[in-house]
């Protein structure tokens, strides 16, 4: 499996500019410089895969492609077991047109009904593809129960519903360094550095 050298310039496979700080400060200590899709002007494929590791690998193969540099995308998403999964790979769609997440947590909720069963978790892949055509895909998960009514303010999405395996606070009860170092996405990515990234 081919890795990342130190030095060397990756494009983001995302037009979002939070993801993109995000993704240069995690990646900053391999000195590895970042570019993002739309700095490039690169489009911005359709999700059309049911998993997380394919809605990623579409992203990041599309930007290698049109780029012709190794490129990294995530996916990640919210999954209730007593939904059978769901939101899943629909988390962000669940809040409509607007993507307002109190919408999407109350329809979470509203489905959930009656249920006994409060077992959540979030998952994250992240996929780094070259411009031949190689991926290589890390998933991250973090288990967890649904809480309602929703608590906390930082954090994003479903952040305020969902309180990790062993604690008692929501992930938006934490502030950010406390939640990376447990979630989702914290765990995606240091299996990714150990395994694209030359150390
Ligand atoms: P995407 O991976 O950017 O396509 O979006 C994933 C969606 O999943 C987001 O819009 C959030 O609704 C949800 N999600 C993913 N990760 C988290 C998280 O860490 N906290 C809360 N919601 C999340």
């Amino acid at each position: 499996m081919r890795r990342l050298s130190r030095g060397s310039k990756i494009v983001l496979a995302s037009h979002n500019a939070g993801k993109l700080r995000e993704f240069s400060t995690l990646l900053a200590e391999s000195d590895i410089t970042v570019v993002s899709a739309g700095e490039l002007n690169l489009p911005e494929p359709e999700e059309t895969a049911d998993t997380f590791v394919g809605n990623s690998e579409i992203k990041a193969l599309a930007a290698a492609r049109a780029s012709g540099l190794p490129a990294l995308a995530d996916d990640s998403g919210f999954c209730v077991s007593a939904l059978d999964g769901q939101p899943g790979v629909y988390s962000a769609r669940w809040g409509g047109p607007t993507k307002d997440m109190t919408v999407a947590m109350e329809r979470v909720h509203r489905k959930m009904g009656e249920t006994t069963d409060h077992g959540a978790s979030f998952v994250a892949a992240l996929c780094l593809a070259w411009p031949d055509g190689e991926t290589h895909s890390v998933v991250g998960e973090c288990h967890g129960q649904t809480v309602w009514p929703p608590r906390g303010e930082h954090g994003h999405g479903y952040d305020p519903m969902f309180r990790p395996e062993g604690e008692t606070r929501t992930f938006a009860e934490m502030d950010e360094s406390e939640k990376n170092a447990i979630s989702h996405r914290g765990r995606a990515f240091a299996l990714f550095l150990k395994e694209c990234v030359e150390n």
